[in-house]
C-alpha cells in the first residue's frame, strides 16, 4: 500500500479534529484556534504494524475471559511522583509531563532516572547535548549505572536504540524536538507531534515499557502540541509553580490509571528537586505576632488535606476605581465574595482596594477556601487579627450562606493533627459528624453574617 497524505484541522485549544477549516471551534467554541495538520494513512500504519504490533490482540473476547485485574506498576523513587501517577508508573503507559520552559521538567525526570535503582532507564534528549545533561546530573549528585543518555530526535532511530538498549523506562525530552521520517513537517508542528507521539505510543504498548514525554507549554497554554497530545497519552501531569518561590507543584490533569485530581509538591534547591511530604507545615508562614488579614483554609488537593494561608489587604482606594488583584485565587471569585459581604452582611467594601494572596505561590481551586478568604478580608478590613490556631473550611454562596464541602472529616482531622484549636465549617456539614473524636472545636456557621459575629463580635 502506498502512503497517502490527508489534510485535517485541529483546535489548538481543545485538540478536537475536523475535516474542514473553522473560524470557531465546533467542539469548544474557541475562536481562531484552527491549525492545519497532515495525517499519513496507508504506508506508515503498515510499517508500524510490521515492526511493533503482534497479531494476538485481534479477536473479540468475552469480558469475563479477558485476563485483567491490577495494572502492573513500577514504583518510582519519589512518593510524590507515585502519588500523582495513581500509585506508580503503569507498564506500557504514556505520560506527558507538561510545563513552562525552565520550570524543572528535565530536572525532575533526570533525577527520577538517576534514582531508579535496579531499572534500566533510557533518557533521550533532543534539547541538550550529552555534556549539558552530564553537568545537570553532577549537580543533582546521584548516579545510576543503568541510566543511558541519548541525544536523538528521529523516531526510527529512537526505535532502533530502544531495541538495542531494551530499557525498563524511557524519557523523551521533549516531544517538540522529536521528528518522524514518515511525515514531511518540521519538528514541533502539530503534524509531527501527533505522528511521533503515536509512534512512541505503539512502541510503549507493544513492549509494555512506560514512556515519559516532556512537553513545553507557555503560560496561556498557547502551544498546540500538549493539548493535541492529551488525547493520545494515558496520563497528563502538569508541572507548575511560581519562579520566585522554590515550590513546584506536579498536578494530575488526566489519568487513565488513577484519580485525576492528585497533586505532588517539590522544592527546587541547588541540588535539584526535593520532595515536600508535609505541605501544610511548609505552606503556613512562621509568624510570632498575630497580624490582621491572615486566615488559614483547610483545603483538599485530590485525596490530600492541606492547610493553606490566605492573606488579604483591604485599604481605601486612592483613585476612583478600586483595585482588585489576586495571586493564586480567581479574581472574579474574590469580587463575588466582596459583593456578597457588601450586600448580605452590610460591609462597605465597594470603594476599597482589595488584594489577595495565597501563600507559597500555590493556586487553589477548592471552593472550601471561600470562608478563609472572607475571614481574611474581614480581618484586614477591621484590622483585627484572627488567632493563628483557627482555620476555616466552607464554600460561600451568593446569598451569603455558608455551604457544606466534601471530605469534611479529613479536613478537620488534618487541622486537629497540626494543633489547631478551632475550625469553622458550614452548619450543614456537622450533621452526623462525630466531633467528639477530635480535640479541635468544630464551630458550625450558617451565614457570612454569623461568621463575622463569631470572629469579631
Ligand atoms: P529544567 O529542568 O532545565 O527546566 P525545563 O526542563 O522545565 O525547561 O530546570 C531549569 C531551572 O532549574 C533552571 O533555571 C535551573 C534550576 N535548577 C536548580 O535550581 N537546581 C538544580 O539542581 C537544577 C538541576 C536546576
Ligand atoms: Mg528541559
Amino acid at each position: 500500500m502506498s502512503s497517502k497524505e490527508k489534510i485535517t484541522f485541529f483546535c489548538k485549544e481543545c485538540g478536537s479534529e475536523s475535516l474542514k477549516w473553522f473560524g470557531k471551534c465546533p467542539a469548544c467554541g474557541a475562536w481562531n484556534t484552527c491549525a492545519e495538520s497532515t495525517v499519513v494513512t496507508g504506508k506508515s500504519k503498515n510499517v508500524q504494524k510490521n515492526t511493533f504490533i503482534s497479531a494476538e490482540t485481534a479477536m473479540p473476547q468475552r469480558v469475563g475471559e479477558i485476563k485483567g485485574g491490577e495494572e502492573q506498576r513500577i514504583v518510582l523513587p519519589y512518593g510524590e511522583l507515585n502519588r500523582v501517577l495513581g500509585g506508580g508508573l503503569v507498564l506500557g503507559s504514556l505520560t506527558l509531563v507538561g510545563g513552562e520552559p525552565g520550570i524543572g521538567k528535565s530536572t525532575l525526570l533526570l533525577q527520577m532516572a538517576l534514582n531508579l535503582k535496579g531499572k534500566k532507564v533510557l533518557y533521550i534528549s533532543g534539547e541538550e547535548s550529552l555534556s549539558q545533561i552530564k553537568m545537570r546530573a553532577d549537580r543533582i549528585g546521584a548516579t545510576n549505572e543503568d541510566c543511558y543518555i541519548l541525544a536523538e530526535t528521529d523516531t526510527s532511530e529512537i526505535a532502533r536504540h530502544f531495541k538495542e538498549v531494551s530499557p525498563d523506562v524511557v524519557v523523551i525530552d521533549s516531544i517538540q524536538t522529536v521528528e518522524s521520517p514518515l511525515v514531511d513537517a518540521t519538528a514541533g508542528s502539530i503534524t509531527q507531534i501527533r505522528e511521533s507521539a503515536a509512534e512512541l505510543n505503539k512502541i510503549a504498548k507493544a513492549s509494555h515499557v512506560p514512556f515519559f514525554l516532556i512537553g513545553h507549554i507557555t503560560k496561556d497554554g498557547s502551544i498546540a502540541g500538549p493539548k493535541v497530545l492529551e488525547h493520545i497519552v494515558d496520563t497528563v501531569l502538569q508541572f507548575e509553580g511560581d519562579r520566585h518561590y522554590g515550590f513546584r507543584i506536579l498536578r494530575t490533569i488526566k489519568n487513565r490509571f488513577g484519580s485525576s485530581s492528585e497533586l505532588g509538591i517539590f522544592e527546587m534547591s541547588a541540588e535539584g528537586l526535593r520532595e515536600v511530604t508535609n505541605p501544610s507545615e511548609v505552606l503556613l508562614s512562621q509568624r510570632d505576632e498575630e497580624v490582621s488579614g491572615i486566615a488559614i483554609a483547610a483545603t483538599m488537593e485530590g485525596q490530600r488535606p492541606m492547610l493553606i494561608e490566605t492573606q488579604a489587604l483591604i485599604s481605601t482606594a486612592a483613585y476612583g476605581t478600586p483595585q482588585r488583584s489576586c495571586t493564586g485565587f480567581d479574581t472574579r471569585r474574590m469580587n463575588m465574595l466582596l459583593a456578597v459581604l457588601e450586600k448580605r452582611a452590610g460591609f462597605r467594601l465597594a470603594s476599597k482596594d482589595a488584594f489577595l494572596n495565597i501563600a507559597g505561590g500555590m493556586r487553589v481551586d477548592d471552593p472550601a477556601i471561600d470562608m478563609a478568604v472572607v475571614a481574611a478580608i474581614l480581618s484586614s478590613n477591621a484590622d483585627i487579627p484572627i488567632p493563628s490556631n483557627v482555620t476555616f473550611a466552607a464554600e460561600i454562596g451568593l446569598s451569603g450562606e455558608v455551604r457544606a464541602v466534601t471530605r469534611i472529616e479529613a479536613r478537620i482531622a488534618e487541622a486537629d493533627k497540626l494543633g489547631f484549636k478551632r475550625i469553622f465549617v458550614s452548619k450543614y456539614n456537622v450533621k452526623g459528624l462525630n466531633a467528639k473524636r477530635f480535640n479541635i472545636e468544630v464551630v458550625p456557621v450558617a451565614t457570612v453574617y454569623d461568621l463575622a459575629t463569631e470572629l469579631f463580635g
